[in-house]
């Protein structure tokens, strides 16, 4: 029977990279590349290393595919990302296929954890209802953006008893939610923290957390947003991309 394995490998530090992570590495037959284009060259170099560095005495291949863009300009955004991920489901489901012996061991490599923002998981799940390919699959998790931030800003995400929320910036740009003092974001390309009311909130921001770019900021957000905004602005035309994620504190007095 083929075996897929799909594995989290942390989000930019190699060392980020678990024990078990590392056992997979080393069944794998086939690792499956899905290159994004320019901006993620930086990301596909760096699973790369990642299999130089942990894979000992056995012999792999590397298929690399061009991973379809998702349509931004469509008007409604779940839609779109469903169209996108049937279409990368066509692919996956012909790399299993068609390039994994019966025998073999196949593995996606997912930036940071599967669990989190990344469609790897359902795109299985879809491949496997449309049954055309038979396929027993693992999850390895990996650490992902947010428990890295909360590592590298020395914090506990919770207050104790507490809730909290995890969100995307286009989610964010509607309001704060009520009753939550700790939202975490992620997929924010628009700053979507300097529109909120920014009355008593800390923010704790990385940007490339785990890479040799990392930046680290937190502080009042009324008195950071702007600096944050400005070498966001920077580090992403100096490189091209920038991945950041950020926590946003109500602080106890409110
Ligand atoms: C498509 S999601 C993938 C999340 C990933 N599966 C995880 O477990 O963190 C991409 C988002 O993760 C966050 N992210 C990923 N890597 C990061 C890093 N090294 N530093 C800061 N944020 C990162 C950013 O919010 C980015 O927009």
């Amino acid at each position: 029977m083929r075996k897929v394995f799909v594995i989290g490998i942390g989000v930019g530090n190699p060392d980020y990279v678990t024990v078990q992570a590392i056992n997979a590495l080393n069944e794998v037959d086939v690792f499956f590349v899905m290159d994004k284009g320019r901006e993620k060259e930086d990301l596909v170099r760096l699973r790369k290393e990642i299999c130089e560095r942990y894979i000992k005495d056995k012999s792999y291949r590397t298929i690399e595919t061009i991973d379809p863009p998702r349509d931004r300009t469509a008007s409604s955004y779940e839609p779109a990302v469903r169209a996108w991920h049937e279409q990368r489901a066509g692919i996956y489901e012909r790399l299993i296929g068609q390039e994994l012996g019966e025998n073999e061991c196949g593995a996606f490599l997912v930036w940071g954890d599967p669990s989190l923002y990344d469609g790897t998981l359902r795109i299985i799940d879809r491949i496997i209802e449309r049954g055309t390919v038979a396929f027993e699959y693992q999850v390895i998790p990996g650490i992902s953006a947010i428990q890295a931030l909360a590592a590298k800003h020395k914090i506990a995400l919770n207050r104790i008893g507490r809730s909290i929320h995890i969100t995307t910036g286009r989610k964010l740009a509607e309001g704060l939610p009520n009753n939550i003092d700790d939202v975490i974001v992620m997929l924010d390309a628009d700053c979507a923290f300097k529109a909120i009311d920014n009355t008593g909130i800390d923010i704790y921001w990385g940007a490339y957390i785990g890479t040799e770019d990392e930046i680290l900021v937190a502080g009042s957000l009324r008195e950071r947003m702007h600096d944050i905004a400005r070498m966001r602005a920077q580090a992403k035309g100096r490189k091209g991309w920038i991945m950041d994620t950020y926590l946003l504190r109500r602080s106890k007095q409110q």
